[in-house]
């Protein structure tokens, strides 16, 4: 697997916002200012939304989590074929948010298996709660991968970007904003994590983004000093002019 060629910005809108005309024009404001030169840009939108972002704009859009299941009667889910269909092209997996209200490890590692059948490209999201000194939090993430990816095949490691998304550092009511150090020592042991099972050249192309608390101050240094090749953004990206600063920011490294 090549490396990393290009980087990639994924924006979380997670449930905003709260109408369909606000998505689009947030989404069209984005899109008119991403510079020419640019990382790969995805937008994680709302499900019901997924169909008339992919309309008004050109940039590839992921569902925010995908049921285990494909059909059936599971009243309140959204399956993967459905966003697909409505032009969904990646999908994220457990989120700290998801698995906060019940995405298990099983849960999470049905959901890949169901991507890796609809060869749906995925960002996988990995994160501790809190730190401790003894490093337990590094096996926390690595449990979560060995769960997450145990049905994964060398050949379907084109379909996995993993996302490094540290509990304490996401949203406003984060404890603190997470340092590059503290995102390269993670990155590192995901790295080891993959190489150790598929082997580092065949995972090399495996990009690894960096998510919490992502603003324009912070977005370059996570890049060029956390040892990732994106972001996954939160609150940020539903403003579009500092969304675009941060785009702006990854395309300079
Ligand atoms: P914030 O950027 O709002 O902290 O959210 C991060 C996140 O959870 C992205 O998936």
């Amino acid at each position: 697997m090549k490396k990393v060629k290009q980087a990639i910005v994924v924006g979380n809108w997670k449930m905003n916002p709260r109408t369909l005309a606000e998505a689009i024009d947030c989404a069209k404001k984005i899109a008119r200012n991403i510079p020419k030169k640019s990382p790969k840009v995805i937008l994680a939108v709302p499900a019901p939304f997924i169909k008339d972002i992919h309309k008004a704009v050109k940039l590839p859009i992921a569902m925010q989590r995908i049921s285990t299941e494909e059909e059936g009667a599971y009243t309140g889910d959204v399956s993967a074929p459905q966003g697909m269909s409505a032009g969904a092209t990646y999908t994220l997996i457990g989120h700290s948010e998801d698995r906060a209200r019940g995405a298990t490890h099983d849960i999470v590692s049905k959901q890949v298996e169901t991507a890796l059948t609809l060869k749906l490209p995925f960002i996988l999201c990995v994160g501790e709660s809190a730190r401790d000194k003894d490093g337990t939090y590094l096996e926390t993430v690595n449990e979560q991968l060995h769960s997450a990816l145990k049905k994964l095949a060398p050949r379907h490691l084109s379909l996995l970007t993993i996302a490094y998304e540290p509990v304490w550092a996401i949203g406003k009511d984060a404890t603190k904003v997470a340092t590059s150090a503290e995102c390269l020592e993670v990155v590192i042991s995901i790295r080891r994590f993959l190489s150790d099972v598929f082997g580092a050249k065949k995972t090399e192309g495996v990009a690894i983004l960096y998510g919490g608390s992502v603003s324009p101050e912070t977005a370059k240094m996570f890049v060029k000093e956390g040892g990732v090749q994106g972001l996954l953004v939160g609150r940020e990206s539903l403003k579009p002019k500092h969304f675009v600063h941060i785009i702006n920011e990854v395309a300079q490294v």
